[in-house]
């Protein structure tokens, strides 16, 4: 079975059980101060989990582009990646457990769909404790649908719960499924979670508790399904493969490597050619994505730093030199179809491309003259990026000997630390729909709509970031404000927030919708039905009409006194805008 055959399957299954396909959004989530990355398909849903209406309906079906970074110490085995593609289904407040276990189990098992053989099935449930109680609800599906209950696990929260993301919020309980990989002569009969080769491929989450900041978990209104299926590796499943990278998704770009590098995937190459397959797709990925991102010191783009350095420090294991352009061409060249943004800014990745491989090797060259003025291994690798084994490599060449010892030792101090102030960041999952952040994204609207007005061109958004303190909006201008326009756009939004002007929604047809002239961010992928979002009183006299999905007020009149704090340049031809609520 190729890629395209298995994506198109899984939602041809779901519209065939009234569900409709949306497109995948970007992997820089909008308006969400939670996350740096989509982490998983539910994330650009959020506000549809939390109750907000979705222009498509209460079932929905989708292959979502994914960044997870929290999992990067385990890219380099068969099955973990940095980036992925989620296939899955929503029920919003519409079906709950036993339809979605039920939809799981015949797409995994009936001969029309994947076939695969339910003697290699195995499930877990949420066992129960105190919070909530055990999911029998599943259990019994499951039994229901055949699998013996050796093969139904269940596990903790630990394992089986999903959410929220921050203190607070929706989440529930799951049931994960696992195919056998091993040996289908030596199927064991009971599950166990902590054998390899049962693999997990798909989690079906029961949203239907709402965690409060006392610690309780309330029953949900609107009950919903959030699943997550991993493509890579169900691809692997469906051809027997037991490595995702000996998938079409990956065997192309380790290939490459092999005739880069005249060295075989096998042995101790394995490894290397792994991560640098894994990061260079994420790295292409997030560069040629509808909102681009370059490498820098901070957020997003200093993930993907790391991810390149990273790849071009593996590559040098190979004897890989200016090779991280030559792999992203071939990542471009195989998705260019499903992911059409790649191939438009292909100019774009590879630029950036090779120019962040170019400093990397200053840096490392820098690193050998501090090297050989006798710095630490410790030092090289935090300041200068050098491996362990390449400082190795250089002092057996210098006949020296290191302390490999003491230089785990402090690597480990190292990675607790950086953990500690990282976990943060990563989480995945529901971010704080709070009532700031609604005020502010609100905002974010009038002040687009002020600076049209002000500016006297159609300002488009290129970024959006809104925590629950201000709202920054980044937008295609090619000079610096005055503060004469400055003042008159802030006057602006504080006129309209005084007029209480109602904030309201309506959801129509793509084609419809653009003929309203509501403004949509550029590049982003609409479904056949959008919601717009508009100020005032109908949509033909709108102060302000933008395609988006909400959360927003239902009167501006709350929102009190806008405040720009700042105005700076973001680069060529972007100006950024921070501003606040008072
Ligand atoms: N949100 C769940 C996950 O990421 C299911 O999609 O696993």
């Amino acid at each position: 079975m190729t890629s395209g055959e298995l994506r198109k399957k899984y939602l041809e299954f779901f519209e065939s059980k009234g569900h409709k396909v949306i497109p995948s959004a970007s992997l820089i989530p909008e308006n969400d101060p939670s996350v740096l990355f989509t982490t998983a398909g539910m994330h650009p849903l959020v506000p549809y989990l939390l109750g907000e209406k979705h222009p498509s309906g209460n079932r929905l079906t989708d292959v979502q582009k994914c960044i997870r970074t929290g999992d990067i110490d385990e890219v380099g085995d068969a099955f973990h990646h940095t980036f992925f593609e989620m296939l899955g289904n929503w029920s919003l407040g519409d079906y709950f457990k036993k339809e979605a276990i039920e939809y799981s189990f015949e797409f995994l098992t009936s001969k029309e769909w994947l076939g695969l053989d339910k003697n290699r099935l195995a499930v877990s449930v949420f066992v129960g404790d105190n919070d909530a109680p055990f999911d029998d609800e599943a259990f019994e599906e499951w039994k229901n649908l055949g699998i013996p209950e050796k093969r139904i696990a269940k596990l903790p929260k630990k394992n089986n719960w999903w959410g929220p993301a921050g203190e607070t919020g929706p989440c529930g309980p799951d049931t994960e499924m696992f195919y056998w990989v091993g040996d289908p002569e030596n199927i064991p009969e009971s599950f166990n979670d902590d054998n390899s080769q049962w693999l997990e491929i798909w989690n079906d989450v029961f949203m239907q508790y709402n965690k409060t900041a006392d610690g309780k978990f309330v029953p949900l209104t609107q009950q919903n399904v959030d699943t997550g299926m991993g493509l890579e590796r169900t691809l692997a499943v469906m051809n027997e493969l037991d490595d995702n990278y000996k998938t079409e998704l990956f065997w192309p770009i380790i290939q490459k490597i092999e005739n880069l590098s005249s060295k075989k995937y096998g042995g101790e190459n394995i490894k290397a050619m792994r991560i640098i397959a894994d990061h260079l797709k994420a790295a292409t990925f997030i560069l040629g994505d509808e909102k681009g991102i370059a490498p820098s010191n901070t957020g997003q783009g200093y993930v993907l730093r790391r991810l390149i350095r990273r790849a071009v420090r593996y590559g040098k294991q190979l004897g890989l030199k200016s090779f991280s352009k030559q792999i992203s061409e071939v990542v471009v060249l195989m998705y260019k179809d499903v992911y059409p943004e790649l191939f438009k800014n292909q100019k774009f990745i590879f630029e950036n491309l090779e120019q962040e491989e170019k400093r990397f090797e200053k840096t490392l060259e820098n690193g050998l003259k501090e090297f050989e003025r006798g710095v630490d291994p410790f030092t090289l690798f935090t300041s200068y990026g050098f491996p362990i084994e390449l400082t190795k490599e250089l002092a057996k060449e210098k006949g020296l000997e290191i302390d490999e010892d003491k230089f785990n030792e402090e690597l480990k101090k190292h990675q607790e630390l950086s953990r500690t102030s990282s976990a943060g960041m990563f989480k995945g999952g529901l971010s704080d729909a709070g009532e700031e952040t609604k005020k502010l994204h609100t905002a974010t609207h009038l002040l687009r709509q002020a600076l049209e007005i002000v500016l006297g061109e159609k300002i488009m958004q290129k970024g959006s970031n809104i925590n629950s303190e201000r709202l920054r909006f980044d937008f295609g201008f090619g000079r610096k404000m005055t503060d004469e326009e400055k003042q008159k756009v802030e006057d602006l939004v504080n006129q309209k927030i005084s007029e209480k002007l109602p904030m309201q929604k309506i959801i129509m047809k793509k084609e419809e919708a653009e003929k309203t002239g509501a403004v949509h961010t550029f590049g982003d992928k609409y479904g056949d039905e959008v919601s717009i979002y508009f100020v005032g009183d109908s949509i033909e006299t709108a102060w302000s009409k933008e395609f988006c999905g909400g959360p927003h007020v239902e009167n501006i009149g709350i929102l009190g006194k806008f405040k720009i704090l700042k105005e700076e340049a973001v680069s060529q031809g972007v100006r950024r805008i921070k501003a606040i609520l008072e």
